[in-house]
């Protein structure tokens, strides 16, 4: 299995600044390689243009959402097919900015990686408890539930067109790290219902990122667990330095 790590932008980052970022990522992995797969998610308008820089470079593109609908009278709504077209190889769903802050409900997200799949994108689903969801004891709950609604009703989901990324929500944007042990145990448990319900060979296969403040310290820790395959990274993603180390620690 090849690690990944991805880079979710969120919405940082100007037109000049993207191209910035993304010559001194190219420059610096002509350099020195790395030998994990390398997704960078940035805004919706910077997407054509990177398709083009990204060309002939390791590095993928991914997108941060897509719609739940598959064309039509949606104002503001970037499909599926359009990411594709555009280039985009990836795209987050569920992530819990999406959930918190926009109303992305497990039957939204459901409809958003049916799209993502007829699109032939590649879906990199979210999932990860509050800490008050933790502190109640329900944390493996609260992502099961999260996860049996895509996978149990989404047939077309294999090893290759699903990542997962667990990331606690008390652990995204605030500096506070869920411990290799911690991570690692919810790691586990994914990593068991993914095998319960696609059968070992797939569910092994499954690529499991962790998410949440990830930078470049706290990461060889992380992915020296062996049910962490990979990160999804916010802020240190936002530096071409702290990213590939972090990829490098892959
Ligand atoms: P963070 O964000 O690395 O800034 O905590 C991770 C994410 O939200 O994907």
């Amino acid at each position: 299995m090849q690690n990944i790590v991805a880079g979710n932008w969120k919405m940082n980052l100007n037109k000049s600044e993207a191209l910035g970022l993304v010559n001194q990522l190219k420059t610096q992995l002509n350099e020195n390689p790395i030998h994990c797969e390398l997704v960078i998610c940035p805004s919706f308008p910077w997407i054509a243009l990177l398709a083009q820089e990204l060309q002939n470079s390791p590095i993928q593109l991914g997108a941060q959402n897509c719609a739940a609908q598959v064309s039509g009278a949606y104002t503001g709504e970037v499909s599926a097919s359009m990411l594709a077209s555009a280039g985009v190889s990836y795209v987050i769903i569920g992530h819990s900015e999406r959930r918190g802050l926009f109303g992305d409900t497990d039957a939204v997200i459901l409809e958003k990686c049916k799209r993502a799949l007829e699109a032939n994108l590649k879906v990199i689903l979210c999932c990860g408890e509050s800490l008050a969801e933790r502190d109640a004891g329900n944390a493996i709950e609260i992502v099961y539930s999260q996860l049996r609604a895509v996978i149990e009703n989404c047939a077309k989901l294999n090893a290759d067109n699903l990542v997962i990324a667990y990331e606690p929500v008390w652990a995204i944007g605030t500096g506070r790290t869920a411990s290799p042990e911690q991570a690692e145990e919810i790691h586990d448990a994914i990593r068991a219902l993914l095998c319960a319900h696609f059968g070992a060979e797939t569910g092994n296969a499954i690529r499991l990122q962790y998410g949440g403040s990830c930078n470049a310290s706290n990461a060889a820790g992380l992915f020296a667990k062996a049910n962490i395959n990979g990160g999804l990274i916010g802020g240190a993603s936002l530096k071409a330095e702290d990213f590939l180390s972090i990829a490098r620690a892959c």
